[in-house]
């Protein structure tokens, strides 16, 4: 039994993976973090009738090795940076996927889970943060709680255009003047750990997870 945790980040050792990483350790348990840009799946093929009977995904890929590791954790920590103002694609994959764990039974069925959040700025977190509790709640697991940080990272901060370019979000965020005298320093790169607000939610995340496992019998 563990607490396992699962980042969509494609950027790895990025701030989504090190907060995830972060709750896990806040937990105190046994656990296991996986990065799931560097699994093989595909989407859901509705093909109900192969995994109604079982609760077992059938398509052979990186996930099916995974269904009886969820299904046995103690707990679950959702990782997803923004992308278009929601939970990202490989995000939205892996919880489709789980879809296999709701039919006659429900082997997710109370088990706790929180959500983790970064995003560039441009979007409040809201919408993704929800976007995954309807599919964990779908498949009745508990939700915990969420955090989520501001990174103000924008895709043109590495792009290599950044400081020329008229239409992307760096020019609508900085406008014209912005632009022409910026410099692109390790700075703009922020780190969830320089943000006592989110150090603390990070903390207080993992020991509510930590408690409502004490309670468990
Ligand atoms: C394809 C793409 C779409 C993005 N869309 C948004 C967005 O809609 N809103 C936002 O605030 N940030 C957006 N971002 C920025 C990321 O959310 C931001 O860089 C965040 O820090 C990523 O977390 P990570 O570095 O841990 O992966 C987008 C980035 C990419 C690559």
């Amino acid at each position: 039994m563990a607490v396992l945790g699962f980042s969509s980040s494609p950027i790895i050792g990025g701030n989504v993976d090190r907060m995830v990483q972060a709750v896990l350790h806040k937990t105190g348990k046994v656990t296991h973090f996986f990065n799931l840009t560097e699994l093989t799946f595909s989407p859901c093929r509705a093909c109900a009738h192969l995994c109604a009977k079982d609760n077992r995904c059938k398509l052979d890929d990186d996930l099916k090795h995974l269904y009886d590791r969820i299904a046995s954790s103690e707990a679950i920590i959702l990782g997803t940076p923004i992308y278009h103002g929601n939970m990202n694609g490989f995000m939205t994959l892996f919880l489709e996927r789980l879809w296999a764990f709701r039919h006659l039974k429900f082997p997710l069925k109370g088990k706790p889970f929180a959500v983790v959040t970064s995003g560039g700025g441009l979007n409040p977190p809201e919408k993704a943060i929800e976007a995954v509790k309807l599919r964990m709640t779908a498949y009745r697991a508990t939700f915990i709680g969420s955090v989520w940080f501001d990174s103000s990272i924008l895709p043109c901060f590495n792009c290599g255009y950044g400081l020329t370019c008229k239409v992307g979000r760096l020019f609508d965020v900085y406008g014209e003047a912005g632009q022409k005298s910026m410099k692109i320093t390790k700075e703009f790169f922020k780190r969830w750990e320089d943000s006592p607000a989110v150090v603390s939610r990070i903390d207080e995340l993992g020991y509510k997870i930590k408690s409502f496992l004490c309670q468990i019998p």
